[in-house]
């Protein structure tokens, strides 16, 4: 029989991703109209070694789910992946009574919750990250945010690129994955996609393709390059060398991890923090939520973290298409 639990604790780890906040809510919430005590640990898995563990109540999450950012601040904390430090930090979650944890982050944040998991904590995983990398998940907390703020500041640097009649290239986000180039690179009609997953930054091709769009009577160029790409100064540089047409460079940085969550993220991450603390009260531990297929399920933290995860290939095809 799996041992009741009577207190959850919540972290947000990792990069923050617009929709924390409505995941952290809705953990606290469905865990109090359970019945079960709720703490809050502020900054990752630092809060736990630092004892920065706080009460929470309904009201700790009035008025949040409008908001970007964690209320319970996030952090990377490098110690934390050594034997020892985990060993500390259950000793002090047994401390507060904590029997069940939510982490809310990326995959990196997932090893932990898997070594905490492995320790006797009872934790359950929920992905929150702009990158839409998790492997086990059709979706992550903050994408869908992040492309659209992504889409919307495309959309300006279109307007003024027109007037000019200039190439643009914006980096975007995403780490090592592609997934925000390619959404915000088909949304805004980007010429070209540059996604590591394809590695097709080949800048012989880049300027011909610029050279035969003039040719063909385009009068602007967009070239969405994601951060695993990278080198866009580099980029810039060789195609104004070579084509002799005025290049400039965005590099949208953090802009794309603020703001207010949209609707598609706060209600994915209201259902997946609930999602949570149901599995947390079903006696399991080790697992991480996912939403794949349409439906809310879960998996073996171990099992997602080895999972795969391919830019779909049809999609890519039709980005290509549609930039003639
Ligand atoms: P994300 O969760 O967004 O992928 P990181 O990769 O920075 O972000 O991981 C967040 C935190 O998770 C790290 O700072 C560290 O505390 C913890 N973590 C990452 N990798 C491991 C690991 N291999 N073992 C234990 N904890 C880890
Ligand atoms: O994982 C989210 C993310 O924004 C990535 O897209 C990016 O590579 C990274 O975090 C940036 O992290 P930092 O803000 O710590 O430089």
């Amino acid at each position: 029989m799996a041992k009741e639990i009577k207190t959850i604790g919540v972290l947000t780890s990792g990069g923050d991703a617009p929709g924390m906040n409505a995941a952290v809510r809705a953990v606290v919430r469905t865990a109090i109209s359970k019945g079960l005590k709720v703490k809050g640990i502020m900054r990752g898995y630092s809060g736990i070694l630092n004892n920065e563990i706080i009460d929470m109540d309904a009201r700790s999450v009035s008025n949040i789910i409008s908001r970007g950012g964690t209320i319970l601040f996030t952090a990377r904390c490098e110690e934390f992946k050594q034997p020892e430090y985990q060993d500390k930090a259950v000793e002090i979650c047994k401390s507060h009574g904590i029997d069940g944890l939510v982490v809310i982050g990326g995959d990196g944040s997932f090893r932990g919750a898997k070594d905490l998991a492995a320790k006797g904590i009872n934790t359950i995983g929920v992905p929150g990250t702009i990158d839409l990398d998790i492997a086990c998940t059709d979706y992550t907390i903050g994408f869908d945010t992040a492309v659209n703020t992504a889409v919307e500041a495309i959309d300006r640097i279109r307007d003024t690129s027109m007037s000019h009649e200039k190439v643009s290239i914006i980096e975007v986000m995403g780490r090592h994955a592609g997934y925000i180039a390619l959404w915000s690179g088909i949304a805004n009609g980007a010429e070209d996609i540059l996604l590591p997953e394809k590695h097709n930054y080949d800048p012989d091709k880049l300027v011909k393709h610029i050279v035969e769009n003039r040719r063909q009577g385009k009068k602007l160029h967009i070239i969405v390059n994601a951060e695993g790409i990278g080198h866009s100064e580099e980029m810039a540089k060789r195609i104004e060398e070579e084509t002799g047409i005025s290049t400039r460079v965005s590099i949208l940085g953090h802009i794309q991890r603020g703001g207010s969550p949209t609707a598609t993220d706060r209600v994915h991450a209201s259902v997946m923090g609930a999602f949570a603390v149901d599995l947390l009260c079903e006696g399991k531990s080790n697992r991480v939520v996912a939403y794949k297929d349409g439906k809310y399920v879960d998996f073996d933290i171990e099992e997602a973290l080895a999972m795969q995860k391919d830019l779909p290939e049809y999609v890519y095809q039709v980005s290509r298409y549609l930039t003639i």
